[in-house]
């Protein structure tokens, strides 16, 4: 099987490539932008999505089984101060690799987020109708459209908060968070902000399951356990025994901000293991390259 991992370089990219290859062997392209990744055997190629030519080269380059589509502009905030740039990229691209999909008879499996949701309530089910309220959420739900519109196979995986220790130079919440806390900072955590945050291995299960297996539709790939960030962060600190009165709460939004996903339909179908907060971290910690 022929897998092109579009947006391999990024954060949840790199884990995506590193275990379809050690599954899958050679047949793994991946693709980056600015971000050239450390050589571990899979075949990169630079691209820019805007740039049509540059992706058909790519296509017809991987002749890929099954597209695995990460690439985004995956920052909310870049995405509110760039819109058209967010709309470029999150969308029309997504739209050009859905129908390239199509010409080379390729599956496409889609990365999408949570933020597809209004966040008024939380816990979000598949079949939920989006209705996004930032820029980055809106990009993610016309391009899920364009992805179920245009792709004749195709998987959309919506996912929470991921966490993890991401490559030299990159940068995630909980290692941020870590740095802080060992330095005796403090950390103002939420109490009203709420998500359902994921380990990236964890995540990485769930889409190398929809990469080699067939399974059209919507799914919800999340941890198990529905925390507010202010929990998220006490659990952090407990975890890497760090101190925990650091971690301050406050109210934070003026507006509810309830995002995070059921996944249990998702889990019974790919029959993946649902870890909660307590067992993510500490894989995490197991796994620790610096921590
Ligand atoms: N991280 C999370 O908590 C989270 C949660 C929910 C959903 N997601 C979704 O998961 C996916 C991956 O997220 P991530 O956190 O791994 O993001 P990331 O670290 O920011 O990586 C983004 C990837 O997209 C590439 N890219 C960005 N703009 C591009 C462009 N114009 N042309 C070509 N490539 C471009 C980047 O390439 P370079 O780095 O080489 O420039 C990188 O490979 C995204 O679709 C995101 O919406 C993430």
């Amino acid at each position: 099987m022929r897998v092109l991992i579009i947006g391999a370089s990024g954060f949840i990219g790199q884990y995506v490539a590193r275990r379809l290859r050690e599954t899958l062997g050679h047949g793994v392209v991946g693709t980056y932008l600015s971000r050239a990744p450390g050589d571990d055997g899979n075949t990169w190629r630079r691209v820019e999505l805007t740039d049509r030519a540059g992706l058909e080269r790519v296509f017809r380059l991987a002749q890929p089984d099954v597209v695995v589509h990460l690439a985004a502009i995956a920052d909310v905030g870049t995405a509110q101060s760039e819109p058209e740039r967010a709309t470029a990229v999150n969308v029309a691209a997504t739209a050009a690799i859905a129908r390239l999909s199509n010409r080379h008879g390729a599956r496409l499996v889609f990365v999408s987020t949570e933020y597809v949701f209004s966040g008024e309530r939380g816990h979000y089910r598949e079949e939920e109708p989006p209705r996004p309220t930032t820029h980055y959420g809106q990009t993610k739900w016309e391009a899920e459209q364009e992805v179920a519109a245009l792709a004749a196979r195709w998987s959309i995986l919506r996912t929470s908060i991921v966490y993890g220790w991401p490559e030299p130079g990159r940068r995630n919440f909980v290692p941020v968070l870590i740095e802080r806390l060992r330095n005796g900072c403090h950390y103002h955590g939420p109490t009203d902000v709420y998500r359902t945050p994921i380990y990236v291995e964890h995540l990485t299960d769930g889409i190398a399951k929809l990469a080699q297996g067939d399974y059209p539709g919507v799914h919800h790939v999340a941890g198990r356990d529905w925390v507010s960030m202010y929990d998220f962060a006490s659990a952090v600190a407990q975890e890497f025994h760090l101190d925990g009165d650091l971690v301050i709460p406050v109210a934070a939004s003026r507006s509810p901000d309830l995002l995070g996903l059921d996944c249990a339909r998702t889990m019974r179908l790919l029959e993946l293991a649902h870890p909660g907060l307590t067992a993510g971290i500490a894989a995490m910690r197991a796994s620790a390259r610096n921590g």
